[in-house]
């Protein structure tokens, strides 16, 4: 009884449930709660945003950029349990590894053809090639990517089952942390030289 019980428990893993038809993010209020305030003052734009419908600037070191559609962009969403996001991929760009502590991705394809793939905690990757109009899954919490190994641009829709779902990147949260991350750490953490590690550090500068 008791493990049906758990069981049951275990398998409720978004964000809480709401308690009333709506409660309209207040951005700005300094109430801390879990989620955000409601605000009173609420309006249609609260529920709208218009910024999916364009590609993303990718001139970037990765070449890919993250749109979000969650809860800082759409109030409306505060204590729903779900955002989107748009991602467009240069050619041969790579959204890098890294996770979402608060929610399971899916990923739709719009357009263009990307190489995707997510580790588990048993060190197991599982990859596959999307393409355009296909769906792949990334589980709650685990390291994922997905690279455009094509030479045209890709793009996709993500939908997450939170409505912060949270983003870690790898590479950035341990080199590029402030304060910094200690070097002898990650020196014995990833078997290479400190020289290294202050090298890969300069590339990824925090943003302070
Ligand atoms: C409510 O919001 C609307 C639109 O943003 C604004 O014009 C109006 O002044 C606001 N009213 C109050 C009481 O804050
Ligand atoms: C990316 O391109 C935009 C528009 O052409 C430009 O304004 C911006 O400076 C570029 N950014 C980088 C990092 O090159
Ligand atoms: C990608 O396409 C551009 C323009 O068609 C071409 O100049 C370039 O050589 C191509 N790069 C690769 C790696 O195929």
């Amino acid at each position: 009884m008791v493990a049906v019980i758990l069981a049951t428990f275990s398998t409720v893993s978004a964000d809480p449930d709401s308690l009333q038809d709506i409660c309209v993010a207040d951005l700005a209020s300094p109430v801390k709660v879990n989620g955000f305030a409601c605000k009173t003052n609420v309006t249609a734009d609260d529920f709208f945003f218009a910024g999916l419908a364009n590609a993303g600037a990718t001139n970037n070191t990765v070449g890919s950029i993250v749109t979000a559609a969650n809860v800082q962009r759409i109030p409306g969403l505060n204590t729903l349990g779900i955002s989107l996001g748009r991602i467009d991929y240069a050619p041969f760009g790579l959204n890098p590894p890294h996770v979402h502590p608060r929610a399971t991705e899916a990923v739709f394809v719009l357009e263009g053809e990307l190489d995707v793939g997510f580790i588990t905690t048993a060190n197991i990757l599982y990859s596959k090639t999307i393409k355009k109009g296909e769906v792949f899954v990334f589980p709650k919490g685990l390291v994922h990517f997905q690279k455009n190994n094509r030479n045209s641009t890709a793009s996709v829709i993500v939908a997450f089952n939170s409505q912060l779902a949270g983003t870690q990147s790898i590479a950035t949260t341990l080199f590029g942390a402030a304060p910094p991350v200690p070097d002898n750490v990650l020196s014995k953490a990833f078997q290479i030289d400190v020289e290294d590690v202050v090298k890969i550090k300069s590339k990824f500068a925090p943003k302070i």
